[in-house]
């Protein structure tokens, strides 16, 4: 048994995500932590919403709330279709919490008693009208590039040009409209990140080995490109407050912290907030300080993520020369596209996690995302794809073998396992073979390989169907009893080990397989390799029930009304 603290990137709290954000995060690392968990091992699984920032102030700006007001509740929006989807966070918080300031807090003193932090006076745009200096994205004005009169301070977003504010032509504030700006100097914290340079090459070095290619190739080109000194601080309303105790001017002037600066510190800031809930069982600490080898921390997240991960967080953790935790393992997806074409939360295109679960229920999405997660590269969402692999491999290779298994049982034999032959030949190659399958989707599992875990899986599935196929109980019962009894006393053998090995990619459906046995207790939490050989768990005799049927086979007219509601092609 080993400890595993295992964090999804937190989800930004403006607007529900789509499918790409789930696949890339949220999901594998549900079906990692769930399967660690089976495998007895002690997992802490920690996301929350990642809530400060100017998106935030500004969505919560458009809905005419005050801005905590608005987090509240988006957190609360966006925790219920987590729950939807089944994802068994140990905890899910919130980046706005105390216990995150605090922490947050406490890494900016002790950078800046480490030499790594330092005030520096910089140029920025001032609003006389609205009273405030303007970030980035409150400045709008003329693309200079393309002319588009929508462009952000940060960014065109017509011609995706990376923007100062002060290249705009005809700058105006995003609050009031107000042309009449000036820039004005203003002092801000910088985290010198240069002094860390070498440090940060040498503990990547340390550990890309255990990085998958993507992850180690990103932070290698970020190295390569060498870390600057940035700004950490913003003059926002919302946000973690510069504390005053270490500097006094600033945080009278009312700054802020960056939301990437204490962003990744929630990681840390939600455990906390875990363990506050119940401080006599939980002790954060003991997942995050001076625990470098008995926790291996696993971290999940979209390819735009990694620098962040594995470069500027690790960076601060270092800077701070106390023994934080950093993380061991990266695993990073590549983007889910919709039709080849972008999923975008801005310009609503694509399917959002809410609306997939108002179309079907979440095992159909948590299989399909994860079959076909962006690992090696992109992967594409149809309707097409989605729809035909729901067929296939959920309700005729995976659904239907349980219902065929148990109605034909129930009616030849009654309502409980029947005994049957002793297992022969196809038994015995049958168990080799789930024997086999077996361990390769652990295998994968353990090397955060999702889409071979996948395929292992539906290979387990499609054995039980060709072992069917072969013994054939329908003609056998015509002739021998006791052959078609043993038949399916194997199958029903399977249909359980089913349940308990597919738990970790569709837990609901799981659950039902499994409570179709009455089993005097059913502990099994996986299955031991002699288990999968012999298949003989479910004893003769057992009570069982036909579980209603476990995936619905999806129409040409359920698939003319998805293209329908949600686009059948990228734009
Ligand atoms: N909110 C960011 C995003 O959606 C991810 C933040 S990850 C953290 O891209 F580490 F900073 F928390
Ligand atoms: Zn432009």
């Amino acid at each position: 048994m080993a400890r595993h603290l295992i964090t999804s990137a937190l989800p930004y709290i403006n607007g529900i995500k789509h499918l790409g954000n789930m696949v890339g995060s949220m999901l594998p690392a549900d079906v990692y932590s769930r399967y660690l968990r089976q495998r007895g091992h002690d997992v802490l699984y920690i996301c929350a919403t990642d809530e400060h920032g100017t998106p935030a102030e500004l969505a919560a700006k458009e809905l005419g709330l005050p801005v905590d007001e608005f987090c509240a509740q988006a957190h609360d929006a966006q925790k219920a279709v987590y729950d939807g989807f089944a994802l068994a966070f140990d905890y899910f918080g919130r980046s706005s919490s105390e216990q995150n300031v605090e922490i947050t807090q406490h890494f900016a003193r002790k950078l800046k008693e480490n030499g790594f932090i330092e005030e520096r006076a910089i140029r920025q745009v001032y609003s006389p009208a609205d009273g405030r200096f303007l970030p980035d994205r409150y400045v709008e004005g003329t693309c200079p590039h393309c002319g588009y009169d929508k462009a952000r301070g940060d960014q065109c977003e017509n011609c995706t040009r990376v923007l100062d504010p002060t290249d705009l032509i005809e700058p105006r504030s995003a609050i009031s409209g107000s042309t009449d700006l000036e820039v004005r100097e203003t002092k801000h914290l910088f985290l010198l990140q240069s002094k860390l340079q070498h440090e940060v090459e040498a503990w990547v070095a340390a550990h890309e080995h255990q990085w998958p290619q993507l992850a180690s190739s990103i932070a290698r080109k970020w190295l390569t490109e060498g870390l600057h000194d940035r700004a950490i601080t913003r003059d926002l309303d919302w946000g973690v407050p510069v504390p005053a105790d270490t500097w006094p001017e600033l945080a009278a002037e009312g700054k802020v912290f960056y939301v990437w600066f204490d962003a990744p510190i929630e990681y840390i800031g939600a455990t906390k907030e875990w363990s506050d809930q119940d401080p006599e069982n939980r002790d954060w600490k003991s997942w995050w300080f001076d625990v470098d080898t008995d926790v291996r921390y696993t971290e999940f997240m979209a390819k735009d993520n990694v620098p962040f991960h594995t470069v500027m967080f690790p960076a601060t953790e270092l800077g701070v020369r106390e023994p934080w935790k950093k993380v061991d393992v990266v695993k990073a997806f590549n983007w889910l596209t919709y039709y080849g074409g972008k999923f975008s939360t801005s310009q609503k295109r694509g399917v959002f996690t809410d609306q997939a679960l108002e179309v079907l229920p979440a095992d159909y999405w948590r299989y399909f995302l994860i079959a076909n997660a962006p690992e090696s590269d992109d992967s594409s969402f149809t309707w097409e794809h989605f729809t035909a692999t729901v067929n296939k491999d959920l309700a005729d290779t995976l659904g239907n073998f349980v219902n065929r298994v148990l109605s034909f049982s129930r009616k030849r034999f009654g309502d409980e396992v029947p005994a049957g032959a002793a297992a022969g030949e196809a038994e015995a190659k049958l168990g080799e073979e789930i024997a086999r399958l077996l361990a390769e989707y652990e295998e994968h599992m353990e090397a955060l390989q999702f889409r071979k875990a996948a395929a292992a899986l539906r290979a387990l599935w499609s054995a039980g169907n060709s072992y069917l196929e072969e013994k054939a109980p329908w003609l056998e019962i015509k002739t021998d009893q006791e052959a078609a009894a043993l038949t399916l006393r194997t199958a029903m053998n399977l249909i359980h080990l089913y349940a308990v090995v597919s738990e970790p990619f569709i837990p609901t459906s799981s659950a039902a397989m499994r409570g179709a046995f009455a089993l005097e207790d059913d502990t099994a939490t996986w299955v031991t390799p002699e288990e999968a050989r012999s298949l003989t768990s479910i004893p003769a005799g057992t009570p069982f029930t036909v579980p209603p049927v476990l995936f619905a086979k999806l129409t040409e007219d359920d698939l003319e009304a998805y293209k329908e509601r949600f686009g059948g092609q990228a734009e």
